[in-house]
This record gives structure tokens, sequence and C-alpha cells, in this order.
């Protein structure tokens, strides 16, 4: 009786999650979406607590209130712009929960394991071993603590697969004769070498398809583990989170225009500082600006259109940025933003940021949906935004992110760059829209230099 009850649990968990991955796919249903995955998980937990083979709940009791306080302070104390490092920490305790319950069964049952189950053990602890080292090192990057350029040497690509493959070698040994247990430990040692091995090449920039890969590796760990444990909800939550981790990798990389390959052996991020940076900005014909002069030209504005880009997340400038186009509206300007896929640095970011400042969805725009009406605009305000509006992606072959779609900003009548220098975005490369006749550089912190804006314009 009991054993149906949690069957059904777990389906109705599972029919959840998917339900919420739906939800994500776009801003307006993604609250709901992620309510749905939360109430799923939690039936899922339930559905385990009612498992016949729990004997005592001690042990489940006290990891409940650690996990619980841990996860408590990480949600609330992680401000959003450290949302990637908080999910590369995640990543990592899923990945060395997966690897322990792997090596747990192992100890347990040892040479009594088939192959099919040696098998999913294997993938199970190399995948989850892999993960946590790997996102450990995410984490490093992302939080300066370790070097975020891309740490580079003669044959490492060689010498990381032919890792991989004596790993794989192992296992299949193992699979053959699970009893070999210096093998077995032998291979998960290999798995987190790996991690850290793997992500040594690549840049602190590209960390955020690095997560999204190493999530969808904890993913097929999870999914591995099911196997390993008989347990349905497992198998489908892990593949899910397998699957979409792995899309959602290949869709940051197309939308940098870059390939797969080329963000994880590319050791991209490496480049030297600029010209327009060591020069500054009056050498370089910059049409600089004041608080003044973009509130007079906002003003007389009747239509705006907002780019924002990771330098809204750095300054936390959502709200001012709220709040100007609020007071716009009022004077009869017509308001719209346009969202680059890859603006910030995690998918979604500007459209999280925006939904917590109330930004109405209705004003959101895709860059396929907007690209063609900065021409028929009178303002483009770019809050922090670099990469994803510099003109070179669409008249430089040369260029690193040539190729990659940007928003054709330039073609506004008139715009304005709020940033704090010349220095450049991610791709490291200078953005000539900033030296347009058209572009008026405001330069300071987004936040401020917005909230001395809206002063002016409601003095
Ligand atoms: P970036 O090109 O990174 O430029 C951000 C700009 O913000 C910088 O030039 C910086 O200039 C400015 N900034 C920083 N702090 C600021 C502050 N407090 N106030 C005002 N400005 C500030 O950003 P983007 O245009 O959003 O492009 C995103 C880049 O990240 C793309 O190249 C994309 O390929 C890459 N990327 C994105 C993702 C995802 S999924 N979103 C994943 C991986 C990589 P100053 O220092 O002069 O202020």
């Amino acid at each position: 009786m009991t054993a149906s009850w949690v069957q059904l649990l777990y389906l109705a968990a599972s029919v959840l999650f998917i339900l919420g991955l739906r939800g994500l796919s776009s801003p307006e249903t993604a609250r709901r979406g992620m309510f749905l995955a939360e109430v799923g998980m939690l039936l899922a937990i339930v559905g385990t607590l009612l498992h016949r083979d729990i004997i005592s709940y001690e042990w489940i009791i006290a990891g409940f209130i650690v996990g619980s306080a841990i996860g408590t302070a990480m949600g609330l104390l992680i401000p959003m712009t450290k949302m990637p490092e908080r999910i590369a920490l995640s990543h990592a305790f899923g990945g060395l929960a997966a690897a322990l319950v792997g090596i747990s069964e192992y100890y347990r049952h040892g040479v009594e394991l088939g192959s099919v189950k040696m098998g999913a053990i294997g993938f199970e602890c190399v995948l989850g071993a892999l993960t946590f080292t790997g996102s450990l090192m995410a984490f490093g990057k992302l939080q300066g603590l370790l070097t975020g350029v891309p740490v580079t040497y003669r044959g490492q690509n060689t010498s990381n697969i032919s890792l991989f493959v004596v790993t794989f070698v192992l296992l299949a040994v193992l699979i053959v004769d699970p009893g070999r247990s210096p093998l077995f430990y032998g291979m998960l040692g290999l798995g987190f070498l790996l991690g850290v091995l793997m992500v040594l090449p690549i840049g602190g920039a590209d960390m955020p398809v690095v997560i999204s890969l190493l999530n969808s590796y904890a993913g097929l760990a999870a999914s591995a583990t099911g196997f390993v444990l008989s347990n349905n909800v497992l198998i489908i939550a892990g593949a899910l989170d397998g699957a979409s981790g792995f899309v959602l990798s290949i869709l940051m990389s197309r939308a940098m225009n870059r390939s797969f390959g080329n963000v994880i052996f590319g050791a991209f991020g490496s480049t030297a500082e600029s010209a327009a940076v060591a020069a500054g900005p009056a050498a370089v014909g910059v049409n600089e600006g004041t608080d003044a002069d973009a509130a007079a030209v906002l003003e007389a504005a009747q239509s705006l259109i907002v780019v924002p880009g990771y330098g809204m997340a750095v300054a936390q400038a959502q709200h001012a940025v709220r709040e100007l186009t609020e007071i716009l509206e009022q004077h009869g300007t017509s308001i719209k933003y346009a969202i680059h896929p890859v603006a910030g640095r995690m998918p979604g970011h500007m459209n999280v940021l925006l939904a917590e400042a109330d930004v109405p969805y209705d004003q959101l725009f895709d860059l396929e949906h907007i690209n063609d009406e900065f021409g028929k605009t009178d303002v483009a305000l770019v809050v922090g935004a670099n990469d994803v509006v510099n003109p070179a992606a669409k008249t430089n072959p040369g260029s690193p992110i040539y190729g990659m779609p940007v928003l054709n900003v330039e073609q506004a009548r008139t715009v304005i760059v709020l940033k704090r220098s010349m220095s450049p975005g991610f791709a490291g490369i200078e953005n000539e829209l900033f030296v347009r006749p058209n572009t008026l550089m405001v330069f300071g912190d987004a936040k401020k230099t917005l909230t001395r804006v809206i002063q002016q314009l409601k003095g």
C-alpha cells in the first residue's frame, strides 16, 4: 500500500517537474513554473520519506536541518548578480551527493553487483566527482578566488581526452569484474581530477556555459543514481536536468556565435587591454555628456528603447531604470525594453532583474522583435551593455564576436550609453558605438547616474 503511494507521489512530482520546466520558457509563466517545480520537489521528498526501507529518521532529520539552513542562508544572502556563483555551488553539492551515494552502494555491495548496476554506479561516481570539482573550479573563477584567465599548456586537450579514455576503460573493466576495488577508487580519483583539468583552460567569463554543462552532468549523475537505487523520480528528474542543461549550454554558445567546442576548448577571454582604454575617452573622440545633458535628451524624446546589460546587474540599477521610464511615460514617451538573449551573465538575467523591478512584461521585446524599431526611435538608452550593442559584430569579420546577433542601437536618433569608463565588456574588445557622432557617453555607475537624471527630470 505504502509502495503504491510512493509511486503515485513520484508520478505527480515528475509531471510537476515537466510542467515547471515548461513554465520557465517565458517570463510571464516563470514564477508559476518555479512554484510547480517546488511543489514537485516537496512531493518527491515526502514520497522518499515514506519509503519502507527507511529504518531510522535521525540522520535524515539532521541532514534536513543542515541542508535547509544552508539553502535558506544562500537564498537570502546571495545577491542576484552572484547567481552564477550560487548555481555553481549548488551543482557542486549535487555532484558530491551523487558520488557519495555511488561510493556507499559500491562499498555495501561490491563484488555482488551485476554489470548493469556496476555500470550505473561507475557512471554516477565519475560524473558526480567531475561535477563536484568542476563546479568548485567554476565558483572559484567567478568569485575571483582563482584566475579568470584561461590556464593553458602544450598538449592540454590531448592529455585531458586521454585521461577521459583511461577513466572509461577502468569503468569498462569494472563492469566485467566489479570486485576490483582499487580500480574503482582509481576511477573515482580520475573523475575528481578531470573536473579540475577540464575547467582550467576555460576563461572566467565562459563559466555560465560551463556551469550549464556541469548542470547537465549533475543531472545525468542523478539519473544514474536513480537506476542504482531503483528510484523512478530520480531517473526522470535527472534526465530532465541532464537534457535541459545540455540544450541550454548549446543555446548560450550559439547566441554568442561560438561553437560549443570553442567554448570548451577555445581558451577565450585572454584579450589584452584595448587601445581606447589605454588612451582614455578624450583621446579617442568621445562625446562625453553630463546627467543634465542626458536628462534634456530624454525629456525631449517621444520614443525610448532601454537596452539593459551586465552593468545594470552590477550597479543594481533596475529599480532606477523603472523609475525613470515611469516618469517619462507620464510625459507621454513610448517605452520599450530590448532584451538580448545573452545580455548579462546567465540566461534570462535581464528578465529576472526587470521583473524584480516590476517592469511590465508587455514592454519587454526580444532581439528579433525589436531590432527593426531602433531606426524609428528617438533615444536608445544603453544601461551597462557593451558586447550586445557592438556594431563590430555586423561589420568587422575579424572581430571575435563577428556574426553574433546584436541590437541595432546605433540606428536610433540618439544613443545614450551609461557605463563607468571605456573598458570593454566580456569579449574584451573595443566598441565603435561609443565614438559614433550620435552617441552620448555618460560615465559613472549606472544607478548613481540614473538617480541624478531622475532628480533633474523631477526638478
Ligand atoms: P558586457 O559586454 O559584459 O559589458 C558590460 C559593461 O557594463 C562593461 O563594459 C562595463 O563597463 C559596464 N559596467 C560594469 N559595471 C557597471 C556599473 N556599475 N555601472 C555602469 N556600467 C557598468 O555586457 P553585455 O552587453 O550584457 O554582454 C554580455 C556578454 O556576456 C556577451 O559578450 C555574452 O556573450 C557574454 N555571456 C553571456 C552569457 C549569458 S547566458 N547571458 C553567458 C556567458 C557569456 P565599465 O567597466 O566601463 O563600467
